[in-house]
């Protein structure tokens, strides 16, 4: 195994040679109260820490910051802790979607920059997974991914609470008028109550699951509970073992790999992942220069049984009863002979070393094999004459009477347009009705918001309507569910297909062979193109200027072209004067 020396370090770049430039560096170190021996020859360590006041899924970072500086410092190394943009889900408008990609470049950016041999990265809302990961990989330097950990069950009166998901739900009910004021107050007071992320398997546990699958994480990182001692044990390994990583030079590399992000995908797909995991995944493949594309998903998709009984596509479990199976690598035991098990980990080990020793506790929580949850994996790709590079479905998450339905288009331009229809109850809408919503993609939206689950018409609610098939090039939250078919490309913004479609169109979903098309003949298409117009930018300035004219649509992960591995020179390491 490689061992560095000291003189190797990335950071003696900065600390050891004697003039005058270093000789700064090593006074203003010498500022903060160290002396030269706690910072020269030693690991630096940057822990890039996304905490912020509104971002409530990370407010233990500010203790997690500690106990993972307590392990670099037992390691013999030197933790600084850098704060990074929060991209906090619950927040952040028009989407936080929109600022993955600042992430990303910031983290990258702020490794290169500084003097770090190493980084932790501390992340787990939503968008705070894959932005760490792809600015880290463009980087090169080892990493370590700390997941923030799910919050605890929520509770209500006796009731478990799911994040979103119950939300969505309780929502549809207050709306068919069948739930009090004071119930909605106490659900509301009760779906949230810990620190930690959605304890559903939504985007953040699905994302943070895609990492500790990838080898990014400790093993079993991710199910960790935010508030469990053991999260606190986990951010001192995470500390120590950047150290050791340091000095074998495990870079990133080595670990994300054709077989890791492969491995990623299964995972993904037996947990019952978020419709979100597919453009973030496909994004961090591509930092690393690994071919992943939305047919590769769907053959994997196909043959993956889901076996995680965790809401929203299984029934009855949350991120607190997986983590007391035997979490993700008790899943991944499970599915051991559908895994590259020789990939290489941060361990130093192989994914299969990890997974030695894996238990199921609860076989009712992560299911044999025998008694999936549904038999192929969490999402289907479509393709068709409304969506030619691709869309995509969660078929175990909707009424599986929608798998294939035909019905008459009603389309919307806009959200607000959507938003203030839906509760008109004079809107002349069936069940059979396939809803639409356009302009909301990478472009439209802008920054392709979650508004793909469009709200059942309240006309139908009160019927006692609560799913009927949707149609959108937006995206939707990890926690959602229903009949949505989402991240239509190319999006109408642009000039896809879905622009063309009009109110009374019949669309047809055929689930089974993966179709989805406007039953339109193409001539009429071919008129309808001629007169379509580009609509007027939506950023003339500041980073949505950049962002409109970089960022690639759904099927490519929605990153900047000049930020992915095949584009340009990599600069490598900043100069030092
Ligand atoms: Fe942060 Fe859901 S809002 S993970």
């Amino acid at each position: 195994m490689t061992h560095k020396a000291p003189k190797d370090l990335r950071s003696a770049r900065w600390f050891a040679p004697d003039d005058l430039r270093s000789f700064g560096h090593r006074s203003r170190m010498m500022q903060l109260g160290y002396s030269e021996e706690d910072f020269r020859d030693k690991p630096v360590i940057g822990v890039l820490n996304t905490w912020s006041e509104l971002n409530t899924c990370h407010s233990h970072f500010k203790e997690r910051v500690q106990d993972v500086k307590r392990g670099v410092f037992q390691a013999g190394g030197f933790p600084v802790e850098m704060p990074s943009l929060s991209v906090d889900e619950s927040f952040t408008k028009p989407t936080s979607m929109l600022y993955r990609n600042m992430l990303a470049m910031e983290t990258e950016e702020m490794i290169r920059s500084h003097p770090l041999d190493g980084v932790v990265l501390m992340g787990g809302c939503d968008k705070t997974t894959p932005g760490l990961v792809m600015g880290a990989i463009s980087a090169g330097v080892p990493m370590v991914y700390l997941p923030a950990g799910p919050m605890l069950r929520g509770n209500y009166a006796g009731k478990i609470l799911g994040s979103g998901s119950d939300a969505w739900k309780y929502w549809d009910e207050r709306r068919a008028g069948n739930i009090s004021d004071d119930e909605w107050l106490g659900i509301q007071g009760g779906i949230a109550r810990s620190a930690g992320t959605c304890m559903t398997m939504g985007t953040a546990s699905t994302m943070t699951a895609i990492a500790d699958a990838m080898g990014l994480t400790l093993p079993g990182a991710s199910s960790i509970p935010a508030v469990d001692a053991g999260h606190q044990r986990m951010g001192a390994d995470c500390g120590r073992r950047i150290v050791e990583m340091v000095w074998e030079d495990l870079t990133p590399d080595r670990i994300i790999t054709d077989a890791a992000c492969r491995n990623a995908a299964v995972v993904a797909m037996a947990t019952g992942c978020s419709t979100n995991a597919v453009v973030h995944l496909i994004a961090m493949a591509r930092r690393a220069g690994v071919e992943l594309s939305l047919d590769d998903l769907d053959a994997l998709g196909r043959v993956t049984p889901l076996i995680a009984n965790v809401r929203p596509s299984g029934r009855d479990y949350l991120m607190e009863d997986f983590f007391y199976a035997g979490g993700l690598r008790a899943l991944m035991k499970q599915i051991e002979d559908r895994l590259d098990l020789t990939a290489l980990t941060i361990t130093g080990k192989t994914l299969g070393e990890n997974l030695e020793g894996a238990v199921v506790y609860n076989d009712d929580v992560i299911r044999p094999l025998s008694n999936p949850v549904y038999e192929e994996g969490s999402l289907a790709v479509l393709r068709g004459n409304l969506c030619p590079d691709g869309a995509v479905i969660k078929p175990a998450a909707c009424d599986p009477k929608f798998h294939f339905h035909e019905g008459p288009a009603l389309v919307f331009d806009s959200y607000p347009e959507m938003k203030a229809a839906i509760d008109d109850e004079t809107l002349e809408v069936t069940p059979d009705h396939v809803l639409v919503l356009r302009n909301a993609g990478p472009q439209g939206g802008p920054g392709f918001p979650e508004w793909g689950m469009l709200p059942i018409p309240k006309a139908l609610i009160k019927q006692g309507h609560r799913d009927m098939l949707r149609i959108s090039d937006a995206r939707m939250s990890g926690t959602s569910y229903g009949a949505c078919v989402l991240h239509v490309a190319p999006e109408s913004y642009v000039g896809g297909p879905l622009a063309l479609l009009k109110t009374g169109d019949i669309v047809r979903l055929d689930l089974a062979n993966r179709r989805l098309d406007m039953l339109v003949e193409e001539v009429e298409l071919e008129a309808r193109r001629a007169a379509w117009q580009a609509p007027v930018p939506r950023f003339e300035r500041g980073y949505g200027y950049l962002f409109q004219r970089h960022v690639t649509q759904a099927d490519k992960g929605c990153d900047f072209d000049f930020l992915q591995s095949d584009f340009g020179r990599t600069a490598g390491e900043p100069d030092i004067y």
